[in-house]
């Protein structure tokens, strides 16, 4: 893959922010680029066996979720995190059935859990873990929750690296770029705490009829100039460094997963950057992982070739989304009273009434979590925990027998 190197890097604290990197061709030829670097396609292939693609899912259309898991490149596992509907109709069976299907077509190594379980609330509750778990131990709804779950699935499985991928997008091959570029980032890493966020180069929108090739989501344009204000009044230098805010299509090295802290539903993008401004940046108050400080966390914002077509979800969501992003960022240690004053005004522009951004629930860090443990009880104990191991034909002529003799299984 050949990428523009970044023009610019920030540097705030120990986290460096690289500026964006457009991906220029999808292959390349392994010549020399003074204004680019070269990723041989082994070295990409080497960080995929290394990487779990986390697929959430909340009632999407089954065909948008076929595409997904047929353009997740072979290499890597997939960790399907569904918070579908099991009635009227069992929107879950339908993705299990599909996921079955691809796996039993592909081989692929693929792993699905429902995020309603009671049995994946028990296993959080039984390793000490309930931060994220609602007053009957269900796991919370939303989306970061979800990610969660997946998050420690991957561990489990003994990934390094973990990448996102919604399961509403319409373009299969985009899909796959995504978690090429993931790979193409971790190649370009120096450091073991690092991450990827993509920047789609279009969102496509119908106008009268034609198609439109827009830049910016309203979401995004908000989120990364109040995530850039925060850096701008911090160190006294204005930057617009930040254009990822939102980027629900991200990875991470599981050193970096492990240590950080998430919040609830659509805020957990917008609050990495809040964690890592407030806990790494240049007014962090205490040094927690001195390992982190000396080895320094990169970003990298890379421009998909691709553009992104996904799921229209509507305006109330876009709004909800909005509250999220700007409610992490009004919460923030750094932000002083100007920013607030700023992100309030911005707030009775989107809600047409006055709201103080509520406080987000974060979630500590998953460093601590047995994953092997958690993973070893819901294969256990779980009946919506499905792991279809690479390379294993599984002929479903008896379901249930099928599970029970999985069930038995070691988790190794
Ligand atoms: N497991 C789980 N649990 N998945 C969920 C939940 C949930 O409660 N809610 C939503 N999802 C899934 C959706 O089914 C979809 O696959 C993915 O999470 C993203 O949700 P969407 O509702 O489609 O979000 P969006 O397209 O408006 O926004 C996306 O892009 C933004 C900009 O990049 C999200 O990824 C945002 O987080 C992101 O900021």
């Amino acid at each position: 893959m050949l990428i523009e190197l970044p023009r610019h890097t920030e540097i705030f604290g120990s986290v460096k922010i690289h500026e964006l990197q457009r991906v220029l061709k999808l292959d390349s030829g392994g010549f020399e680029n003074p204004r680019a670097c070269d990723i041989a396609f082994e070295s990409i292939k080497k960080v995929l066996k290394r990487l779990a693609i986390v697929v959430p899912i909340k009632d999407e259309n089954i065909h948008l979720l076929e595409g997904v898991l047929r353009a997740i490149p072979f290499d890597c596992s997939v960790i399907v995190v569904s918070n579908s509907a099991r009635e009227p109709q069992d929107i879950y069976k339908m993705e299990r059935d599909v996921i079955t299907n691809v796996h039993n077509l592909t081989q692929q190594e693929m792993l699905i859990v429902h995020q309603k379980d009671p049995e994946l609330g028990f296993a959080f509750y039984d390793l000490g873990y309930d931060h994220l778990l609602d007053s009957d131990r269900l796991v919370r709804d939303g989306k970061a929750e979800g990610m969660i779950v997946g998050m420690l699935l991957a561990k489990a499985l003994g990934k390094d690296f973990i990448g996102f991928a919604d399961a509403d997008n319409y373009i299969p091959g985009s899909v796959r770029e995504y978690v090429m570029d993931y790979a193409a980032g971790f190649c370009m890493s120096e450091s073991p705490y690092s991450m990827v966020r993509l920047h789609w180069r279009y969102k496509p929108k119908v106008v009268e009829d034609r198609l439109y090739f827009k830049k910016w989501g309203r979401v995004s344009e908000t989120t990364n100039k109040y995530l850039n204000l925060l850096l701008s009044t911090s160190t006294g230098f204005e930057t617009r460094v930040v254009i990822t805010g939102n980027a629900g299509e991200h990875a991470l090295t599981m050193k970096l997963a492990d240590i950080m802290s998430y919040s609830t539903g659509y805020s957990i993008e917008p609050f990495h950057f809040v964690y890592l401004f407030d806990e790494f940046g240049l007014k962090a108050e205490k040094i927690v992982y001195s390992d982190v400080v000396s080895a320094g966390i990169e970003v990298f914002q890379i421009e998909t070739l691709n553009p992104h077509i996904h799921e229209e979800k509507g305006e109330e969501h876009i709004k909800n989304m909005l509250l999220g992003s700007l409610s992490t960022i009004y919460n923030s240690k750094l932000c002083n009273d100007y920013v607030r004053q700023k992100v309030l005004e911005e707030l009775v522009d989107i809600l047409e009434r006055w709201e103080k951004p509520p406080e987000m629930f974060i979630m500590p860090p998953i460093g601590d979590i047995d994953a092997i443990k958690f993973a070893k009880l819901l294969n256990a104990h779980s009946d919506t925990f499905l792991w279809l191991k690479q390379g294993i034909f599984e002929e479903k002529v008896d379901e249930e027998a099928y599970l029970r003799s999985f069930k038995t299984g070691t988790f190794e």
